[in-house]
């Protein structure tokens, strides 16, 4: 079993930690962040992530997993060093390397001559190659492919893991890549081991082809709309072609989070600066945008002019399952009917403080109390489960906009609403 040292203890470093952990290997993580390691350290965790809190408290109580406040005993004594750290949007659209840089300039000369380096946080193809270059110890990039509200589940159990060391493939750096691999040897995943310009493109072309299917879907959402074809039948249809797949495929106010949004700009950026024409990414992005307005548009035909219309809006976050707001279509969605006049209340399981132009209310009855509108913005399943002749009771209005097809149509319009789904007859 291996030491193990994890910088940054967000989703990504967090989960790692914990996971190698839990595979075995003796952890030491550390972020800079003082009020989060101490409560880390006492196996509190902020995030909302199934099974990730008892598997802290499990770790820590082994010995193996330790928190520390500063990077230094994550980076000295350790066989690997896993960098964790965020990787933004720069001014530009491309990513922002400045917190993996100050990571990898802390650790030159603090790492062991035989420790390996791993890129873990997302990164353009050529990073991994640029630190080796300028760094005597062996780099590799290892992308991360969890998902938010799965993170435990993803990592212990992923569909790949992926590694890659500068240079072609048969370098040097080969070795302490399959060294990588082998940590992961406890999840059962299959292992690639390539060149780190690919794998670090690996991770860059699934999040940005999952955001294509996305758009697709959105804007196949609204032909059906037109033409009165139904879009879960449609994609349904698709999904049985295995070339396809069924995953990915239900329409919604547009995809959000941390990763989708920052990495489409990213490779888009990587590809300009590179003079690759990549249309169909800049239509990718440039639909997602275009899908909030969509929805205030519906919204807009359902309730009427929105200056003064009091609207309730059901889920806040990015997509159901996380308390992550960051980039949340929602809140796009918020902001946009608020510009137009729009008093806005709000419901999430998640989310009690108030969020920009949103009155979050800490039950969606208390969100829809005299409301002439009803928005479902995320899937969380308890909002399929509301008694609808008690949102009736409470609301002013008869609109229901459900921009995830989450609820049960004959339920909702029997107790007297209209009801808008996505892509759908109404
Ligand atoms: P995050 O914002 O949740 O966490 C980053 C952590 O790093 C924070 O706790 C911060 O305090 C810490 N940090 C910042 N600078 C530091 C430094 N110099 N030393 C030590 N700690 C430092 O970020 P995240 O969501 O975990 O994302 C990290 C990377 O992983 C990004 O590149 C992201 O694209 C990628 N990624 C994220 C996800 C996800 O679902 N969130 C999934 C796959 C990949
Ligand atoms: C995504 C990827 O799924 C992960 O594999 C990746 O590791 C991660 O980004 C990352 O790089 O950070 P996550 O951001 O947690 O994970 O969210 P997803 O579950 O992928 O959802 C992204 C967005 O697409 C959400 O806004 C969600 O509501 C939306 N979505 C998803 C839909 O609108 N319809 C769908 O059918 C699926």
């Amino acid at each position: 079993m291996a030491r193990i040292g994890v910088i940054g203890a967000g989703y990504v470093g967090l989960t790692t930690a914990t996971c190698f952990a839990r595979l075995g290997h003796t952890v030491v993580c550390a972020d800079v962040d003082e009020a989060k390691v101490s409560a880390l350290s006492r196996a509190t965790v902020g995030a909302h992530e199934p099974r990730l809190a008892e598997l802290v408290a499990e770790g820590l109580g082994s010995g193996r997993l330790r928190f520390v406040l500063g990077n230094r005993a994550a980076l000295a004594d350790v066989d690997f060093v896993f960098v964790c750290v965020p990787t933004p949007t720069g001014p530009d659209g491309a990513a922002d390397l400045t917190f993996v840089d100050a990571v990898l300039d802390e650790a030159r000369g603090v790492v062991g001559p035989d420790c390996v380096i791993v890129i873990k946080s997302t990164v353009p193809a050529g990073t991994t190659g640029r630190v080796a270059a300028v760094i005597d110890r062996p780099v590799v990039a290892n992308p991360e492919f969890l998902r938010e509200g799965h993170a435990v589940d993803d990592f212990l159990r992923p569909q790949r893991v992926v590694v890659g060391a500068p240079g072609p493939r048969g370098a040097a750096g080969r070795e302490a890549a399959v060294r990588v691999a082998e940590l992961y040897a406890g999840t059962g995943a299959p292992a690639i081991v390539t060149d780190s310009a690919s794998a670090e493109l690996v991770k860059y072309a699934s999040n940005c082809f999952l955001a294509m299917k996305l758009s697709y879907v959105n804007s196949l959402a609204e032909l059906c709309e037109r033409v009165g074809a139904d879009v879960s039948d449609v994609t349904e249809g698709m999904s049985l072609d295995d070339r396809i797949g069924g995953a990915f495929l239900s329409p919604g106010p547009g995809w959000g989070g941390s990763c989708f949004p920052k990495d489409t700009r990213a490779l888009l950026s990587t590809a300009e600066s590179l003079d690759v024409d990549f249309p169909l990414l800049r239509a990718t992005i440039d639909t997602n945008h275009a899908q909030a307005h969509r929805v205030v548009g519906l919204v807009r035909d359902a309730v009427g002019p929105l200056r003064g219309a009091r609207l309730a809006l059901l889920g806040l976050t990015f997509k159901a399952g996380t308390d992550d707001l960051r980039d949340s279509p929602a809140l796009a969605t918020a902001t946009l009917l608020a510009a137009e006049g729009a008093v806005l209340t709000g419901y999430d399981p998640c989310v009690s403080a108030d969020c920009g132009p949103v009155r979050v209310l800490p039950s969606a009855e208390a969100a829809a109390r005299d409301a002439d509108g009803l928005v479902i913005l995320t899937e969380w399943p308890e909002f399929a489960d509301l008694d609808w002749e008690v949102m009736a009771d409470a609301m002013t209005g008869r609109s229901v906009v459900d921009t995830r097809n989450l609820l049960p149509p004959a339920k909702v319009t029997e107790a007297g609403f209209h009801l808008v789904p996505l892509g759908r007859p109404t």
